[in-house]
């Protein structure tokens, strides 16, 4: 098996039994900001792209890049279609012509021709824009898994298929936090050092349960190739962004013992009959920049003219927000959206969730503070960007004032302005309020499962000092109350053992 690697978090896998194109993209995404880093732009699109299967892993635009599926990409390619909670993935290839769909089942075993294929899923709502998927296959001689962005509990379900060659997974996740919050510097700083590290034993988690011969980080990191959002590179170890090049990740391995991580950039290759030696380097992120800046334009907003951004936000959200009954309380509070425009006025809105209305901003106190440029937002308004986190929060363009901890609620909201997408983040939030059975460990009764993805805190969890961890993505509870110490809105039940003695 050979795999060429595409850029970012795009594959193409050459095996005994055909060959398959995973994720590629080049196309800018986010309101334009991201390209990928290196840019793969000149590779050869039309000889990569001309395969026996097409496997896309979440409609997240960095990873369906239509525009590019439609150029390159025969449309009676048979498409390995996953298991997800939502139709959109299959509309939005239909919608561009693909007509050929190998549907599967999550976890199940599907056979393509003689390719051993599986494609487990994960479908909550913080697993991305209407899930996202894994890919493991085997074409007898070589097994495969691409983790990608899929951030499971474990990987027990894979493991249980057998030993696998390589491991291909995205080392630390896209985000906007805390790149997107206004902050001192040293803070902004000192939390992406925290999450980076927490990322990199995330993955170096994964990496050990799995023991696969070679590991390829994939997914990143975008290129920010825009004077204004050059901050959100990360440039040097000195920086307040997360967004790490694989080297990086490549060498903390190496540090530890894992010699065994190897670097695929676009166009470079892993020929499992004659692997070599893990090389590669980072190439200089100031070169790079400047190469993109020169070659492709910045993105600028559809000119959209005078909207009536209150009018037109009312009309939109408020239904939405009565659909949503469990999230709005689930925020509880108002949100501030500032459209600012030098020139013309700024227009101050109150997203207001506990009166599931949207109203003018008339000076009160809020926690939360969103600032957007107002040609952006506009321009989200005039295309009824239904998701506003793969668009507005991860392309950076926007400032956030918050005051105590993170609702995670507020994003997810935002990032499903659709009735259907809606009514799934409304039904998970209804279902997660139950938290499973009461469980007792180290003298603390607690609920079963976190509240973030319903990891079972029996077997993921630690205590320490009265403070219950969730190893899946570290977040922290104060077991004496259940107060969430990491996001607003995640406290869970939990009580000592045994009342405490009089
Ligand atoms: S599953 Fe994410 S913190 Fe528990």
């Amino acid at each position: 098996m050979r795999i060429t690697g595409l850029g970012h978090a795009g594959l193409r896998l050459d095996t005994a039994a055909g060959s398959v194109l995973v994720d590629p993209w080049t196309t800018p995404a986010h309101l334009g900001a991201w390209t990928p880093f290196p840019d793969n732009a000149d590779l050869d699109w039309t000889s990569l792209a001309d395969v026996d299967l097409l496997f896309v892993s979440s409609v997240a635009p960095d990873h369906l890049d239509l525009e590019l599926l439609e150029r390159h990409v025969r449309t009676d390619t048979p498409v390995l279609l996953p298991d997800l909670p939502l139709p959109e993935l299959r509309d939005r290839l239909a919608g561009i012509g693909f007509t050929r769909f190998v549907e599967t089942r999550s976890g199940e075993v599907t056979d393509v021709g003689g390719l051993r294929v599986v494609v487990p899923t994960l479908t909550r709502p913080t697993d991305g824009p209407s899930g996202t998927a894994m890919l493991w296959l085997s074409d007898g001689g070589a097994t495969v898994l691409v983790q990608g962005d899929a951030q499971p509990r474990d990987l027990a379900l894979v493991r249980a298929l057998g030993p696998v060659d390589v491991h291909l997974l995205q080392v630390v996740p896209a985000g906007w936090s805390p790149m997107a919050y206004e902050l001192p510097e040293a803070a902004r700083r000192a939390i992406a050092d925290d999450l980076r590290a927490h990322a990199f034993l995330t993955a170096r988690r994964y990496v050990s349960e799995l023991g696969a011969a070679h590991v390829v980080p994939t997914g990143g990191p975008p290129a920010f190739r825009e004077e204004a959002l050059a901050h959100l590179n990360r440039i040097g170890t000195d920086s307040g962004s997360t967004h790490v090049h694989p080297a990086e990740f490549r060498d903390w391995m190496a540090d530890r013992g894992y010699d065994h991580v190897r670097l695929l950039p676009p166009g470079a290759t892993l020929d499992l009959r004659d692997p070599g030696v893990p090389t590669g380097t980072a190439p200089d992120p100031a070169a790079e920049l400047a190469e993109q800046r020169r070659r492709r334009p910045a993105w600028t907003p559809l000119p959209a003219g005078d909207v009536d951004l209150p009018a037109e936000l009312r009309d939109w959200l408020e239904p939405l927000l009565a659909r949503a009954p469990g999230v709005a309380a689930g925020i509880g509070a108002a949100v501030r959206l500032t459209a600012a425009d030098a020139e013309r006025d700024d227009v101050d809105l109150l997203l207001d969730f506990a009166g599931r209305v949207v109203r003018g901003y008339d000076g009160e106190k809020v926690r939360y503070e969103l600032t957007v440029d107002r040609a952006v937002l506009e321009h989200l308004v005039a295309v009824r960007e239904t998701d506003w986190v793969h668009s507005l929060f991860l392309s950076g363009r926007l400032s956030i004032r918050r005051i105590g901890r993170e609702n995670e609620l507020v994003a997810l909201f935002l990032g499903n302005l659709d009735p259907a997408r809606l009514d799934r983040l409304e039904a998970w939030v209804t279902h997660r309020a139950a938290g499973g059975e009461d469980v007792t460990v180290d003298g603390w009764t607690f609920q079963r499962l976190c509240p973030h993805q319903q990891a079972d805190l029996t077997a993921v969890g630690s205590v320490a000092d009265g403070v219950l961890t969730c190893g899946v993505h570290g977040w922290e509870w104060r077991l004496s109350d259940g107060a969430c110490l990491t996001v607003r809105g995640m406290d869970i039940r939990s009580r000592p053992a045994t009342p405490p003695l009089d």
